[in-house]
């Protein structure tokens, strides 16, 4: 297929400063490019067209957009042009400089690292396929933590037809991170082309690494990178912000990923989804880093996920992407979203309280937890489904199992004064299928 002159010279750009990340792109990221067509000639017209303005597919009355009284009554004060218009296909890009500088301000190890700007996604979800449609071709690795979010599997294996494979997320004992493992799996990648997940907090367990941790993470794949393997690092931060123990890394691990080698492209997906509450608002950000990584370089990425968003969804919701400008640039945002993670702080302490009771030894070991909506349980000596839905059918209490042993509680959606009776009523019910 012959590639369009736009992509080419997409490709071009990212060639000419990073080879690498030329190399990691897919067959169809180095085909993707940003169309030039309604959308081009209608940001020209924007400018320059002073008279009448008859390029895009809206209707406006009085110099605005249209609206019908029954849609908008239901809006706050909100200003018809920026809820009903499409949004750019990169999303607004006040709201993509806004979520810039917060990324900044909470991730102080970027230091000066250039970065591309984030493209605004319809949230994380669709922020992980872009990742997998940017870098994956059929046959190409995703190595993964084995506690992991099990939409991965639809999103690249299934969709992207990707080999995914796993390695033990926590040592032997429960005590952490295992280090071993993750570095025993990049050395038996050296020299390829692998994506690596990092899902800090991570879902099920709602497990963050430690500040030592992270340093040894951030160290392997630097070191693997430096080695000649060729790293898309995948920062999944969908929880980032709910930290709960004194010892955990509070900055992404993008920071240092982003410059830590030109063999490594960082890609940072983030979102309001979790952080700000807003789990139907849909919207989310993907952003890349990489050493070297030039503005020309960043942009032709930009322009390819730009491309990617046009030929799939064309844009991302305004109303979502104006309600999320707003909420970040209010004065209060940060108090009120502190209020908010204090009281799952204390729903995670209480869970930290109950769980490892002694009372509570023949029923289950605790994942370590410390961070994020969840912990998870390793049930003993019954199969976690069976307990599901036993606790389902005999007690009213939904809880997701995870292969045969593991049992996901969201503490993030339990009052702090229910979780005590709910483990005890997990605990009567392990018993109760123990005979
Ligand atoms: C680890 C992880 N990543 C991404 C997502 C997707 O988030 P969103 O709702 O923003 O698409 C989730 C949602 O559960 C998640 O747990």
């Amino acid at each position: 297929m012959s590639l369009n002159p736009l992509a080419q010279a997409a490709n071009q750009a990212i060639q000419a400063d990073c080879p690498v990340v030329h190399d990691l792109l897919s067959g169809i990221g180095k085909a993707l490019f940003f169309p030039k067509g309604i959308l081009t000639q209608s940001a020209e017209a924007k400018t320059k067209a002073t008279r009448f303005n008859a390029t895009i597919g809206t209707a406006t009355e009085g110099g605005q957009a249209m609206y019908i009284d029954c849609i908008h009554s239901q809006f706050n004060g909100l200003a018809p042009d920026d809820l009903y218009p499409y949004a750019p296909s990169p999303g607004l890009p006040a709201l993509r400089e806004a979520w810039a500088a917060k990324q900044r301000e909470e991730t102080p190890s970027m230091g000066a690292q250039a970065t591309s700007l984030p493209v605004v996604t319809n949230a994380l979800t669709h922020a992980l396929d872009l990742v997998g449609e940017l870098f994956l071709d059929p046959g190409d690795e995703v190595l993964m933590p084995d506690q992991l979010w099990g939409n991965y599997r639809l999103t690249w294996g299934v969709k992207r037809q990707a080999k995914l494979s796993t390695f033990a997320f926590f040592n032997d004992d429960l005590s952490g991170f295992n280090q071993a493992a993750f570095e025993a799996a990049l050395a038996e990648r050296a020299g390829g082309k692998v994506m690596v997940i990092l899902n800090f907090p991570n879902n099920p367990t709602g497990y963050s690494p430690t500040r030592d941790e992270a340093a040894k993470i951030v160290a392997a794949l630097s070191a693997a990178a430096a080695a000649g393997t060729k790293i898309i690092a995948v920062c999944d931060d969908a929880y980032y912000g709910m930290f709960y123990a004194d010892d955990c890394e509070t900055e992404s691990l993008f920071g240092r990923l982003a410059g830590a080698h030109e063999n490594l492209l960082a890609v940072k997906v983030d979102g309001a989804t979790k952080e700000i509450f807003v789990w139907g608002l849909r919207v989310g950000f993907i952003t890349f880093g990489v050493k070297n990584g030039t503005e020309a370089m960043y942009q032709a990425l930009e322009q390819k996920t730009g491309g990617a968003i046009r030929g799939a969804v064309s844009n991302i919701t305004r109303p979502g992407q104006t309600i999320v400008l707003n909420g970040i640039k209010d004065p209060n945002f940060r108090a009120q979203q502190a209020e908010k993670i204090a009281i799952l702080r204390e729903r995670a302490d209480e869970v930290q309280r109950v769980v490892y009771q002694e009372q509570y030894a023949d029923c289950w070991d605790v994942y370590p937890f410390n961070a994020g909506y969840f912990m998870c349980l390793r049930i003993k000596g019954v199969d976690a489904e069976q307990l599901r839905l036993y606790l389902l059918d005999e007690h009213g209490i939904g809880t997701i199992s995870l292969g045969s042993t593991d049992l996901r509680v969201a503490f993030s959606c339990c009052e702090k004064g229910d979780l005590a009776e709910l483990f005890d009523r997990v605990a009567q019910s392990v018993r109760a299928l123990q005979g």
